[in-house]
């Protein structure tokens, strides 16, 4: 990798997976799936990690807390919108971070200014600077955005900025916060806005952009050409809409152009594909199979001509290697007769370490069964069963002890579910219009959670008919939305696991989504 000499030759990444990323509908988190996605990021070498908006729920203040308490390698970052009270929840929750920053923000448009805040400009100023001034009582590390940058007025910005420099911000984010800018015009107002403002020179400009017309990515390369030395992104582009600039994307698109970025990222590509894996499989958004980087077709090459050439020399259609971003290129790894250390140790490479010898012994528990039934275990495999053993650790108080469906031609299926209820076994049967419906209908029978099936998707982990089902299930109560997840060789097993699991969360209330909140 690069080294990296000075802040002006280096890229800094600040990912906001867990902030931007869970305001996309349907994509919200628990702590532990946070935590989990955190600890990714940290061993990615992510330099900044957006953990949350402590203001906007007490669940999402208790995740920014945890991720400020385990994370050491990362700088922890709260959002905070421009008031005393957000400020404020922002410090409190981020007091544990070895290195903590807060994001304070306020729209500077014309629309959002009359519209949202209804505030006058030079109130929308006040609110800004007693914000970063109220923010540098918890840490020197204060990051201001004037939201809507995008489609605001150029001497508004100047004079916003100028007054926040002054205050003690020390990182200036342009957000193109509707997706509206062109490369051009985006990479131009970095550079207007870096000449203009007489004291720029003491911060580094930073960029956020939305992917509404599909120029995330784009905007943001060009803003670092025109001086932003920090890029403000998500694991598979998640994000509000139509998402955020992608990191991978970024990040390759930087180590891959060495020849026209006089920077480079910290980032150790090879963590990218976990990643991306685990964020997937946590929010239950697929990711699409052409998708630059992480899409399972990134290195596949089909067509005859495309692979002679590949294999006689890489560089013919490939510009990147697959294992540079963590494709693994020894794909069959592990059988029935491999222990407990192999299983450790071929986890530990894919990223994955275990917290306990509980959670090693459960994992590798479930590992042996399957090896008894799977002949060829793939990384892919492997990363699903720690992701499901995962899931199921967090105190789980349904669980599934026994399902049989039973489907045949012109019969109506029928299922028979037994949970373990804390100490209780409670069994139903139910018939459905097939065996998953059947399978749900006896869980709900017993559960009786309330809830609407907003999303329910089976994804083949490996290729094969024995391959395991990844099941993803969305349940939605009163405004609650809840993601669940499940894995086996038998897709129904996988989803009524997935089903359980999503009851599980509803039942704890241990989600941080934020809810509604007003502008300022
Ligand atoms: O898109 C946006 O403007 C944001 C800000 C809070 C930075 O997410
Ligand atoms: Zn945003």
């Amino acid at each position: 990798m690069k080294t990296v000499k000075t802040i002006r030759d280096r890229l800094i990444v600040f990912d906001t997976t867990l902030r931007d990323g869970e305001q996309s509908p349907g994509a919200s988190m628990t702590q532990e799936e946070k935590l989990r996605i955190a600890k990714v990021l940290e061993k990615m070498q992510v330099d900044v990690i957006e953990a949350g908006f402590p203001a906007a729920s007490p669940g999402d203040y208790e995740a920014v807390n945890r991720v400020a308490t385990e994370i050491s390698d990362s700088t922890v970052c709260g959002l905070a919108r421009a008031n005393a009270g957000d400020v404020e929840k922002a410090g409190e929750a981020l007091k544990p971070a070895r290195s903590g920053r807060i994001h304070t923000f306020i729209a500077t448009s014309p629309i959002h200014m009359k519209h949202k805040l209804r505030m006058q400009p030079d109130e929308v100023v006040e609110h800004a600077v007693s914000a970063v001034r109220k923010a540098r009582q918890y840490t020197d590390d204060v990051e201001f955005s004037p939201e809507d940058a995008g489609r605001s007025e150029l001497d508004f910005l100047c004079r916003i900025i100028e007054q926040v420099i002054d205050a003690g911000a020390r990182t200036i984010n342009i957000p193109d916060t509707v997706g509206y800018t062109l490369p051009s015009q985006f990479g131009g107002l970095i550079s207007d806005l870096i000449q203009r403002i007489p004291n720029s020179d003491k911060v580094i400009f930073s960029v956020h952009c939305h992917n509404d017309l599909g120029l995330a990515v784009a905007n943001s390369l060009s803003a670092a050409m025109a001086g932003a030395r920090q890029v403000e992104c998500t694991v598979n582009g998640l994000g509000e809409r139509a998402g955020n600039a992608s990191l991978e994307e970024i990040v390759m698109a930087v180590r891959t152009r060495q020849d026209e970025f006089d920077f480079d990222t910290n980032i150790d590509t090879t963590q990218i594909v976990p990643a991306s894996r685990l964020v997937s499989n946590i929010t239950g958004f697929p990711v699409q199979p052409n998708k630059a980087i992480v899409g399972a077709n990134a290195f596949a090459h089909e067509a005859g001509i495309h692979q002679d050439g590949v294999i006689k020399a890489r560089e013919t259609y490939e510009i990147m290697s697959a294992e540079a971003v963590g494709w693994s290129s020894n794909r069959m790894v592990l059988g029935k007769h491999s222990g407990r250390h192999a299983f450790r140790e071929r986890l530990k490479e894919l990223g994955f370490e275990f917290g306990s010898e509980e959670s090693l012994n459960m994992a590798f528990a479930r590992f042996k069964k399957m090896a008894d039934r799977k002949h060829e275990i793939f990384d892919e495999d492997l990363q699903a069963l720690v992701t499901e053993s995962g899931n199921r650790a967090e105190n789980e108080r349904f669980s599934l002890k026994y399902l049989k469906t039973s489907s045949e031609t012109d019969r109506e299926p029928t299922a028979r579910v037994v949970l373990q209820i804390d100490d209780e076994e409670v069994a139903s049967e139910v018939s459905g219009n097939g065996a998953v419906d059947a399978a749900f209908k006896a869980i709900e029978a017993i559960l009786d959670t309330g809830s609407t099936l907003q999303l329910f998707s089976v994804n083949s982990i490996t290729s094969g008919t024995d391959a395991q089902g990844e099941v993803s299930v969305r349940l939605e109560r009163e405004g609650m939305i809840v993601n669940g997840h499940g894995s086996d060789l038998d897709i129904v097993i996988a989803s009524a696991r997935a089903y359980i699991n999503a009851a599980n969360k509803l039942s704890a209330d241990s989600m941080t989504h934020p809810q509604m909140i007003e502008g300022v």
